[in-house]
């Protein structure tokens, strides 16, 4: 290490590393400021900066060469197995699901009811994560997808779910739902659809499990009766979230 590494922060370096690597690219990668906001900054990658950073190169307005190849039309499989960043709980929640002979819709809810989270983002990750399936899935496992965010932070003894011990240790003891929150939980505990997205709760507790390895190959014929896939390929298809698909698809595109 050379002493002006050693004078520079850990940021700093991380940030040079960062460079170092885009300058072996043969194209220029870019962040979203969404990620610059979730490092604690405002600020944003400026295209001028960047080109008199890499003289002679190009922005990259495709796939990533960082991460896993995807097929030219991707399907709903392709994404769980080369994007999504960990598939275990959703592939747990589900498999509870099969096995205690829930519904299929309910066991389809489980297996996206996180993908947000896993593919994209963290807040209010029902909302994202209902929003991108739409499109595809019976509108019931949609509503289901949005409402748990909210159902999982209110007890139903009626089906054994009280509030879960692992919240108190996430949040802390004196977290409070927000109102909006409350609002959609109070709505949601008269829909016709209130228990699809409970029993999403219900199975999500018993899908932490560290040692436990479900295949998604055991899934691959619920996917198929329960997401109708577009022939074009997932992101493709001109459907109302088939961007955000694309986005998860190339995360670095410049624009
Ligand atoms: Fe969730
Ligand atoms: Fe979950």
């Amino acid at each position: 290490m050379t002493e002006h590494a050693h004078a520079m922060s850990m940021s700093e370096r991380a940030d040079e590393l960062e460079e170092e690597k885009m300058h072996e690219m043969e194209r220029i990668l870019s962040r979203s400021t969404f990620s610059y906001l979730a490092d604690g900054k405002q600020e944003m990658d400026v295209g001028a900066d960047l080109l008199k950073k890499n003289p002679g190169k190009h922005f990259l307005m495709g796939a990533d060469p960082r991460l896993p190849p995807m097929p030219e039309k991707p399907t709903l499989v392709d994404y769980f197995r080369h994007r999504f960043a960990s598939t275990a709980h959703l592939l747990q929640s589900a498999a509870h699901a099969l096995k205690t002979g829930q519904p299929e819709k309910v066991v389809m809810a489980c297996l996206v009811h996180d993908i947000a989270i896993v593919s994209f983002i963290r807040c209010d990750h029902g909302y994202w994560g209902a929003q991108m399936i739409e499109p595809y899935v019976d509108e019931e496992i949609s509503w289901a997808v949005r409402t748990h965010q909210a159902l999982r932070f209110f007890p139903d003894e009626s089906v054994g779910y009280g509030y879960p011990d692992l919240y108190k240790t996430l949040f802390g003891l004196d977290y409070q739902p927000e109102d909006y929150i409350v609002d959609e939980y109070q709505r949601a505990r008269k829909h016709k659809w209130y228990m699809t997205s409970r029993l999403i709760c219900v199975n999500d507790i018993y899908a932490f499990d560290p040692n436990m390895k479900v295949n998604l190959d055991d899934f691959v014929d619920i996917i198929g009766r329960n997401f109708k896939q577009p022939k074009e390929g997932l992101g493709f298809d001109s459907s109302p979230s088939a961007h955000m698909w694309r986005t998860i698809l190339w995360p670095s595109r410049f624009l």
